[in-house]
């Protein structure tokens, strides 16, 4: 792995306020759309990890608690391109017949990442599959994918911070930001 932090500008897309505004209000809308504590949530490693620990806690101020899982899926190298494959690095230890799960991942893009895991999981009889991503880039889809709970609409630029990274630096920012001149 190469340590040495990118010399990259980074313009703040979202703010921690806003994306905090928005994550409330997105367990408000699973709320009404029938989610109880029967959920588990699925978080999709490594890039959800954020928006997931800050949603499942917005999902307590919605009256709902959740068990929480997580599979670790790989479509992406440590650099910017989709390597187009996805395998699974590791697996849920919850056994999901019969459940239903709120998969939670960062950016739905080519949508080859959620609809894989989402067959995966209803495969195992899951009673119902929905899907809570804090972006969305439109018009990068590969799949016919739709996520049932959008956070924001994202430029097609490439982003960090807020869990997602950029060769592995940058998870830590408290702010969604665009990358200045990459792609
Ligand atoms: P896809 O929908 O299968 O193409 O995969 C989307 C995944 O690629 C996301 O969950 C991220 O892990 C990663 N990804 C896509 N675009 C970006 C980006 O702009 N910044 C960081 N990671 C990204
Ligand atoms: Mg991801």
């Amino acid at each position: 792995m190469n340590d040495s932090i990118p010399q990259v500008q980074i313009d703040s897309l979202f703010s921690a306020e806003e994306i905090a505004e928005r994550t409330m209000a997105l367990a408000q809308e699973i709320r009404r759309a029938g989610f109880t504590d029967n959920v588990l949530v699925v978080a999709v490693l490594k890039g959800s990890f954020v928006f997931a620990a800050d949603l499942i806690r917005a999902l307590h101020h919605a009256n709902i608690s959740p068990l929480v899982d997580f599979i670790s899926l790989s479509s992406y190298r440590a650099g910017t391109a989709s390597s187009g494959k996805v395998t699974v690095l590791r697996d849920l230890e919850t056994d999901v017949a019969g459940r239903d799960v709120l998969l939670v991942d960062d950016i739905l893009e080519s949508g080859r990442t959620l609809a894989y895991a989402k067959a995966l999981i209803a495969n195992r009889g899951a009673r119902r599959v929905a899907t809570a991503v804090l972006l969305e880039k439109p018009g990068k889809r590969a799949e016919s994918f739709e996520a049932e709970f959008v956070g924001f609409l994202c430029p097609d630029k490439f982003v960090v911070g807020y869990g997602m990274d950029m060769g592995h630096h940058f998870r830590e920012l408290p702010f969604i930001g665009m990358v200045v001149g990459a792609d």
